[in-house]
């Protein structure tokens, strides 16, 4: 599955779409618990779907779920979570076998039923209209598309062990990683409260007397600062539904190798002067390196 911001970039879906979306959400409110109903009014006619909803339970459990998918498209937060929570709905209707023509069929009525209501409540001035409009067609095509995907990858899966098993590991590894990144967001976090604590000490030697030590050391802990800042940055929005930025390591490498540098021009020995050139070297090929990856990244 692709990742919340490629989907939203492809469906042109922007911050102002959110905006908008978030402001029908008070509106919508108010239409809550009619929507279940005129949904079930509408689908009542698919010949077939008694098969699918046998039981009472089975009715409330679903209109619960749809009144409270109904109020997430209003919720204005549009990440991973969001993501995820399609993918479910969409898992969930897979598992039962539900025909994908139902929920096409049924979420052309969600169309229509959000339309009418901005229609009457919203509509005074054209172009706004419109423009809400388009926000709520967009979100229902991103939701028809996640949705409609599952039963896709369902139809294309083939199974090498069984398919709870798979569906079991692929959904524990995928839990695992979760949990993986959040151990690293802290590692990072632990990371930066070290790099301040060397920030400190390479201070305290400019007091002592030793101030070339002191600056160099310094400028040295700043330049680590600012990259577990970017590493950090990056974990939150790969967390988020980015892509990972492959150009953060080369920096880390870049930054420790730059840091040696400026600590071997302290010592002034022979030896010490081939291992600049060695650093230098190793500093020019990784600026390349960084340099070729930030422009690829940019023509992207
Ligand atoms: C716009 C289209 C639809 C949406 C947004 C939707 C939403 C949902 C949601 C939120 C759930 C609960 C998923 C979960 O377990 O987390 C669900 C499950 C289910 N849906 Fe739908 N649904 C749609 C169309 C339909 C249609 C047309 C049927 C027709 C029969 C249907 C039948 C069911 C059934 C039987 C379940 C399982 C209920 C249970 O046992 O808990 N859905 N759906």
């Amino acid at each position: 599955m692709e990742s919340i911001d490629k989907i939203k970039a492809h469906y042109n879906f922007t911050s102002g779409d959110a905006e908008n979306l978030k402001q029908l959400k008070s509106v919508m409110e108010k239409h809550k618990g009619d929507f279940p109903k005129e949904f079930y009014n509408h689908i009542k006619h698919f010949e077939g779907t008694s098969k699918f909803l046998t039981s009472e339970e089975i009715i409330t459990r679903h209109q619960d779920g749809l009144k409270e998918w109904f109020m997430n498209l209003f919720s204005g937060e549009y990440n991973t979570q969001y993501l995820r929570d399609i993918e479910r709905i969409g898992y969930a209707h897979v598992k039962i076998k539900l025909p994908a023509h139902y929920v096409n069929a049924a979420m052309h009525f969600v169309r229509l039923y959000c339309l009418k209501i901005l229609e009457k409540e919203f509509c005074t001035d054209m172009n706004e209209c419109k423009y809400l409009a388009k926000s709520v067609d967009k979100i229902i095509d991103i939701n028809l598309d996640v949705i409609t995907s599952s039963f896709i990858e369902e139809e294309i899966k083939t199974f090498f062990l069984s398919e709870r098993v798979e569906s079991y590991l692929i959904q524990f590894a995928n839990r695992f990683a979760y949990g993986l990144n959040l151990i690293l967001v802290m590692g990072l976090v632990i990371m930066g409260i070290m790099v301040m604590g060397l920030f400190v000490y390479d201070v305290t030697h400019i007091f002592t007397g030793d101030i070339e030590k002191g600056l160099l050391g310094t400028l040295g802990s700043l330049l680590m600062m600012w990259v577990v800042i970017e590493l950090v940055d990056t974990e939150v929005k790969h967390l988020k539904g980015g892509k990972f930025a492959i150009r953060v390591f080369i920096s880390v490498a870049l930054v420790a190798v730059i840091r040696k540098l400026l600590v071997s021009t302290l010592k002034a020995e022979a030896v010490e002067s081939h291992l600049s050139l060695i650093l230098i070297a190793a500093i020019a090929v990784l600026g390349i390196i960084y340099w070729l990856i930030a422009k690829t990244e940019k023509a992207e």
